[in-house]
């Protein structure tokens, strides 16, 4: 997977990728990040990326002509499933969205400032619109980074255990379980008697009841049928 990362601050974006997973992920060449400073793909003097918007009002707007070049030249080099608008008023991130977008080729992550961009990217370019939560961030920027991590962390190799991205909360629409590890018993504080049993039909009965519970109590919304 390769992901294109479009942002007037690129050094705000830098160090997510620098560590941990995302930096295992890319070193096993598993995915290549590339970020792109629009302001190298404006014209005028000042390298200007914004501007006043048209009918007047407070507040800048992303100009469409950088955008374009930036765009038009990472098209002219390879293809592109998707491309990405991060905004607070698009689609709101899940993990059925991640799962699906990390069985993609190659992204294109467009982060919004401001007033957000010219509505003409978003008719003509953008090809989705994502929210990660209905509140208002000064950029994009830390949303491409948490759809970035969302994805990249379930492509195949990425987690040493295979396993443990399909147990994550929300896989099935079910919270995560409760974990403990040693000591079995802390300050009188002990560990459930079944997960010390080694009885790994029960002990997964008992995880699945968990994680029931823990989501009725929660967050009832996920529960459907399924479960
Ligand atoms: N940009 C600003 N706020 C945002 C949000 N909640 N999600 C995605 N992009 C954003």
């Amino acid at each position: 997977m390769r992901i294109d990362i479009i942002t007037v601050l690129p050094e705000l974006l830098r160090s997510p990728f620098e560590a941990s997973i995302l930096k295992r992920a890319q070193d096993k060449g598993l995915v290549e990040v590339h970020f792109h400073n629009l302001r190298d793909y404006s014209t005028g003097k000042y390298k200007k990326v914004d501007d006043y918007q048209f009918g007047g009002g407070a507040g800048m707007v992303m100009m469409i002509e950088p955008i374009d070049k930036c765009i038009s030249k990472l098209q002219s080099e390879r293809n592109y499933d998707e491309i990405i608008y991060l905004t607070p008023d698009g689609q709101t991130l899940n993990q059925n969205i991640a799962n699906e977008l990390s069985l993609k080729g190659n992204l294109i992550m467009l982060c919004g400032h401001y007033k957000g961009v010219d509505q003409r990217v978003r008719n003509h370019f953008v090809t989705r619109e994502i929210s990660i939560g209905d509140y208002v961030l000064s950029g994009g920027e830390l949303a491409a980074a948490v759809l970035a991590d969302s994805i990249i962390r379930l492509l195949p190799g990425v987690l040493n255990d295979e396993t443990s991205a399909l147990s994550d909360s929300f896989q099935d629409d079910l919270l995560a379980p409760e974990v403990y590890t040693r000591p079995a018993e802390y300050k009188g504080m002990k560990v459930p008697e079944i997960l010390l049993s080694g009885d790994f039909p029960k002990i997964e009965a008992w995880r699945h009841q968990n994680a029931l519970d823990r989501t009725t109590k929660r967050r009832p919304d996920l529960l459907n049928d399924k479960n």
